[in-house]
């Protein structure tokens, strides 16, 4: 059995963790943090957990009880795993990351994004991307990894197999991406109160959004070298998911475009291509790891539609599939449960 503590426990992708690792046969989860909750056991402040977490409480984070574990992960806004992962990497415990801590390699981007410095430049060169798509067998020899935003995972895979293959334009990138209102954490917001966010639709940050530099270094990394992207948010009145809407210039012959992203993802458990000509929906994949993708074409614009949902592919799911990797598992345990439906 693999004990885990989760740092985060009272927010949507703590709970969301929570959710899915009670289905992981090889995963235990033995500790839980909320520096407001602490006392109060799991099940009493989530009952949908009620059968499952009974002797589950929340404490404060404590670095020897997390040091104990044999993976840790942090659920928590930024700057958190900055102070705590190197000495739980020091006891032998492995992070894996929620946060964009340790997204960006390069801690004056990370400084000017998130506008405080950097905690723990030292850890960023053995910090993994944990993207499976891209980097699996980096992922297996991993101590630390950095989940991709949700924005990056849903944006990363639907531009992967066009920037693979050379196809289109790496300087006429957009991607017009809308989530629902628990990107935005469970934490009291006006913008997601209910009579604010309902019935209503907002681009926010398109002046710059603090995933840009994230999409731009892994589609980066992707191509060979630097693309030029595009990125405009919206909120919409979703509870999850992610839809993103990727429109990239042909540059060369295209072959059959449906034929590349089937092939490219044939062996992937988690990267779903939909027929010719369909269009994905956010509810499709509510609840589940898997980004269902589609490929259109009008004269030499590629359009891309991906659909992920922002607390499992985007957050919790991705976590404990880079876990899997980690630990030797196979890669789709504890993940395999259908979508909710409606
Ligand atoms: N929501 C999404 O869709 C999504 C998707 C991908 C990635 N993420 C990232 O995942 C992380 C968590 O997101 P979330 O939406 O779950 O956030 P959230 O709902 O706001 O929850 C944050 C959690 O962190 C704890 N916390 C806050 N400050 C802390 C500190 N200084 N030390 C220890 N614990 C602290 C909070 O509990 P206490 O304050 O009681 O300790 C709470 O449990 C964020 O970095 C977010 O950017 C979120």
């Amino acid at each position: 059995m693999i004990n885990v503590g989760i740092v985060g426990g009272t927010g949507y992708t703590g709970v969301e963790l929570l959710r899915l690792l009670s289905q992981h046969p090889d995963v235990s989860v033995e500790a839980i943090t909320s520096r407001s909750e602490a006392g109060v056991k799991v099940a009493d402040m989530y009952p949908n957990l009620r059968g499952h977490y009974d002797r589950l409480t929340f404490s404060e984070p404590d670095a020897e009880q997390l040091g104990a574990m044999d993976a840790v992960f942090f659920a928590t806004p930024h700057g958190v795993a900055h102070a705590l992962a190197g000495e739980l990497l020091e006891k032998g415990t492995r992070v894996i990351d929620l946060s964009a801590d340790f997204r960006l390699r390069d801690a004056d981007e990370w400084s000017q994004w998130y506008g405080q410095p950097h905690g723990a430049p030292g850890l960023l060169g053995e910090a993994v991307y944990g993207l499976p798509e891209m980097h699996r067998d980096a992922i297996r020899q991993a101590r630390l990894i950095a989940v991709p935003g949700c924005y990056p995972t849903a944006v990363q895979l639907g531009y992967l197999p066009l920037l693979e293959a050379g196809l289109i334009n790496p300087e006429q990138l957009i991607a017009d991406c809308k989530s629902g209102v628990t990107g935005a954490g469970r934490g009291a917001k006006v913008p997601s109160l209910l009579a604010e966010a309902s019935e209503s639709m907002k681009a926010y940050g398109a002046g710059g959004h603090r995933h840009l530099p994230e999409i731009r270094q892994g589609l980066g990394d992707i191509h060979g070298q630097a693309v030029k992207l595009t990125f405009v948010p919206h909120l919409t009145p979703m509870i999850r998911g992610i839809h993103a809407t990727l429109y990239g210039q042909l540059n060369a012959d295209p072959q059959d475009l449906q034929v590349l992203f089937e092939q490219r993802y044939a062996n992937e458990p988690f990267v779903d291509v939909m027929p010719a000509g369909s269009h994905p929906e956010t509810r499709s994949v509510k609840g589940i790891n898997t980004c269902r993708l589609a490929v259109h074409r009008q004269g030499n614009t590629i359009i891309v539609l991906s659909v992920i949902d922002n607390l499992v592919k985007g957050a919790s799911g991705q976590a404990i599939q880079n876990l899997n990797l980690m630990f030797g598992l196979p890669e789709t345990r504890g993940l395999e449960a259908p979508a909710l439906m409606p």
